[in-house]
């Protein structure tokens, strides 16, 4: 039984209260409502949006000091989700990893890192002066992509760092495959350390059984959600969830109050609020529609010769992992198509835009906002592409990035502020990296800031820069160069 006041969206009634009081306003923003807004704005989303586009008052509570309905719509959010405190973040799960490693991690404290982690995580870690242990997630070769972490990698690097404080996971990863978080979270907490975990691409797990247990459920201490990524959350509209009492709360407010914009925006905030609610009284209903259309589309698409999309029976037969079913991993492979040209025709040609592509393999997420016809559209897309791909064609080889695990030569944040100097790619084996390199995707960094650079993220960074990758981190000029210590 969903409880009445899940029902409830104090701040979203707070802000609609306040726009239909037409008062006349002296503050901020300069828009008036709406009335300063340009007019080719307007015309294209419509008055009512600017209306809520408010500022800290009285009536809508402050982001920063709750202590109305935004107290209130966080506390809703808490309860949701299973957690003793929720924070609404309006800078997306990026802000939230670097509050839970600086709320948790001081300078010089040691954290075991899962390698599959954002780039907000290490920025977390530099900002804090941490020292990062990481630990690898088994990759597949076949299909060029990462599983997760396993109970075994993590006894390993505990053992090797044994003074470590906290651990820190990713699950699901970008692909869906979410690690056996309740193995890992009890192994180091048995060794008294904190389990944070960034759940960027789970804020629906808790609402539906048929999707892999959530961070909470599993025993973490923190974890941050992209709202935004999955459910009904506003792009940037992130929550940050803590449960029990070994964080310290103090210390994570006031690093929340020192990260977060002194001027969030309500209808980032307004988002979280209706997401939740949405979730909370029929996420269940929404997500089996969803999980019902990706299953579906699953069995279509594995029937397309020269495609298969990843199923979880295949997961779990890897290894101790679960999959997100809303999540389409879509091999390309044995059409002698890349990821990325197959994406490429989608967009151009069948205006099927999907999530990320890589050497081997398309994301599709699927989510509830989609509709059969959606699905539709995408398996015959496919069905055509399939149809018309070269017979016979090389089948291409999903290459595995060469992810390192024990190359740290500085903390990352003395790295970080070391003198610097640009070497080109093809030049810096053997150079100490000042920067996070990162592929999108599969978004796993390749080089952190203190980390020696390795012949094969070399020959891999030239690759798969010439079939087209995004990589971060690279200054892209002609050759791209690498920032690395000065010598
Ligand atoms: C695993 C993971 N963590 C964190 C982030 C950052 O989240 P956001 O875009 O909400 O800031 C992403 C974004 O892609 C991600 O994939």
């Amino acid at each position: 039984m969903v409880p009445e006041r899940q029902f409830r969206t104090p701040l979203f009634d707070a802000l609609v209260a306040l726009a239909e009081a037409r008062k006349v306003s002296f503050h901020t923003p300069g828009h008036k409502s709406g009335k300063g807004i340009s007019t080719r704005f307007r015309q294209f989303v419509g008055p009512k949006i600017f209306t809520i586009d408010l500022t800290t008052l009285d009536e809508v509570d402050c982001l920063q000091k709750p202590v109305g309905v935004i107290k209130e719509a966080q506390e809703l959010a808490a309860e949701a989700y299973g957690a003793d405190h929720s924070f609404f973040l309006v800078n997306g799960t990026t802000v939230g990893n670097q509050a839970m490693i600086l709320a948790t991690a001081k300078p010089g404290d040691q954290v075991l890192v899962a390698r599959n982690a954002h780039k907000s995580i290490l920025a977390g870690i530099v900002l804090s002066g941490a020292i990062p242990r990481f630990f690898l997630p088994e990759l597949d070769p076949e299909l060029g992509i990462a599983w997760n972490v396993t109970g075994s990698a993590l006894s390993t690097v505990m053992e090797l760092y044994p003074q470590a404080k906290i651990l820190c996971l990713t699950s699901p990863n970008y692909y869906g495959v979410a690690a056996d978080l309740s193995t890992l979270i009890a192994k180091a907490k048995a060794q008294g350390m904190l389990a944070l975990v960034d759940e960027a691409h789970g804020p629906h797990l808790r609402f539906h059984p048929d999707l892999p247990p959530s961070a909470l459920e599993s025993g973490a201490d923190i974890c941050v959600q992209s709202t935004h990524k999955i459910v009904g959350g506003m792009t940037q509209a992130s929550m940050l969830h803590i449960k029990g009492d070994r964080v310290d709360l103090g210390r994570l407010r006031g690093v929340l109050y020192l990260l977060q914009s002194t001027s969030p925006s309500y209808i980032l905030m307004a988002s979280l609020d209706l997401a939740r609610m949405q979730m909370a009284t029929e996420g269940r209903k929404l997500l089996g529609k969803a999980i019902e259309l990706a299953e579906g589309a699953r069995a279509r698409i594995n029937r397309i010769e020269g495609l298969y999309c990843l199923e979880a029976g295949l997961v779990e037969r890897a290894g101790p992992y679960r999959l997100d079913v809303t999540k389409l991993t879509i091999s390309t492979k044995a059409l002698g198509l890349s990821g990325f040209q197959v994406s490429a025709i989608l967009n151009a040609e069948f205006g099927v835009q999907v999530e990320m592509a890589d050497l081997g393999n398309l994301l599709v997420i699927v989510s509830i906002g989609d509709r059969k016809d959606d699905l539709d559209r995408l398996v015959s897309a496919l069905t055509c592409i399939a149809t018309r791909a070269e017979k016979g064609a090389p089948p291409i080889k999903p290459l595995i990035p060469p992810i390192q695990g024990d190359r740290l030569i500085l903390p990352p944040r003395e790295a970080y502020f070391a003198p610097y100097e640009y070497v080109e790619v093809g030049e810096a084996a053997g150079r100490v990296s000042s920067e996070v390199v990162t592929l999108y995707p599969p978004g796993i960094p390749l080089l952190v800031p203190g980390e020696e650079v390795s012949p094969e993220v070399v020959d891999y960074l030239l690759f798969m820069t010439s079939q087209g990758a995004r990589v971060d981190g690279v200054r892209d000029s002609e050759p791209p160069c690498l920032r690395v210590l000065r010598d």
